[in-house]
């Protein structure tokens, strides 16, 4: 419905990111601004929401998402899908998962560890200071990336990544890690579902963190179900033209 009106938007087109180098959060929201539902996000989404998350895995290089959301939403790894055939010619059939992590408290022989596909290894992000033991654990089924010495620092892991040839960047969230990276000023894109529903209670926003304004241009929105999804990008001239 937004810059123009489309019966059966083209998906791919709508969310194929302008440039290599682009970080966007993926974020789904009541209408009240709560980040979750019983402590989880699926109560917020709907169909059109998964349609729209698994494109935007498809079209990412990497996924990233803080160790409480990976805790909580019970993360595996991406398993390769044949309508992202097209979308990730020439990479990998699906992105890998990075985690960012201090205390490496994740369940190192689940699946997201041990089903990963070696060209899809879980990425864990941590620190100098996080338990050594734990860190070598982790490197068994893992790539690990050191990232800071007590914290992450944001910049440091996404330059990291983009070393590694993982310069399209989806972050799934929480709404800890978003702010940090909004705060960096590493936020390109923010693709937010709008739920039709109010949660109230102490739920967290998005952003949960230290406050950073940052001006966003809404490039895009679609509708189904009363759901809205939208794109929002950080500059005029970072739409996509497509
Ligand atoms: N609405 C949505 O679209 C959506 C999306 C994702 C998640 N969620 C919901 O959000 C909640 C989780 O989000 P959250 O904001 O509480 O947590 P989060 O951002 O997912 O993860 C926070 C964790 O990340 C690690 N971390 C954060 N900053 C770090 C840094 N600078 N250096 C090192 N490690 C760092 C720490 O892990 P350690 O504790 O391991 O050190 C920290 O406990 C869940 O309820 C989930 O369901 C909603």
């Amino acid at each position: 419905m937004h810059p123009d009106v489309q019966d059966e938007p083209d998906l791919v087109a709508a969310y194929t990111p302008p440039r290599q180098e682009w970080l966007r959060l993926n974020m789904v929201t009541s209408a009240d601004g709560a980040a979750w539902l019983k402590g989880l996000s699926g109560g917020l989404s709907s169909k059109a929401d998964k349609r729209i998350f698994g494109v935007l895995r498809g079209l990412a290089d990497v996924v990233v998402a803080g160790a409480a959301t990976v805790r909580t939403e019970g993360y595996g790894p991406a398993r390769p899908r044949e309508s992202w055939l097209a979308m990730r010619a020439g990479r990998t059939p699906a992105p890998p998962i990075a985690v960012i992590t201090r205390r490496l408290d994740l369940d190192l022989g689940s699946p997201l560890f041990t089903e990963a596909e070696p060209y899809a290894r879980t990425i864990v992000i941590t620190t100098e200071s996080a338990p050594k033991d734990r860190r070598e654990e982790a490197a068994r089924n893992a790539r690990v990336i050191i990232a800071g010495d007590d914290r992450v620092d944001m910049a440091t892991a996404v330059r990291e990544l983009r070393e590694r040839g993982l310069s399209g960047i989806l972050c799934e969230g929480g709404p800890r890690i978003n702010a940090q990276l909004a705060a960096a000023g590493l936020v390109d894109e923010l693709c937010l579902t709008i739920s039709p529903q109010l949660v109230g209670g102490d739920a967290a926003r998005i952003l949960n963190g230290v406050a950073s304004p940052s001006p966003m241009v809404l490039a895009q929105v679609l509708e189904e179900d009363g759901f809205l999804f939208c794109r929002y990008v950080r500059e005029v001239g970072d739409e996509p033209s497509a």
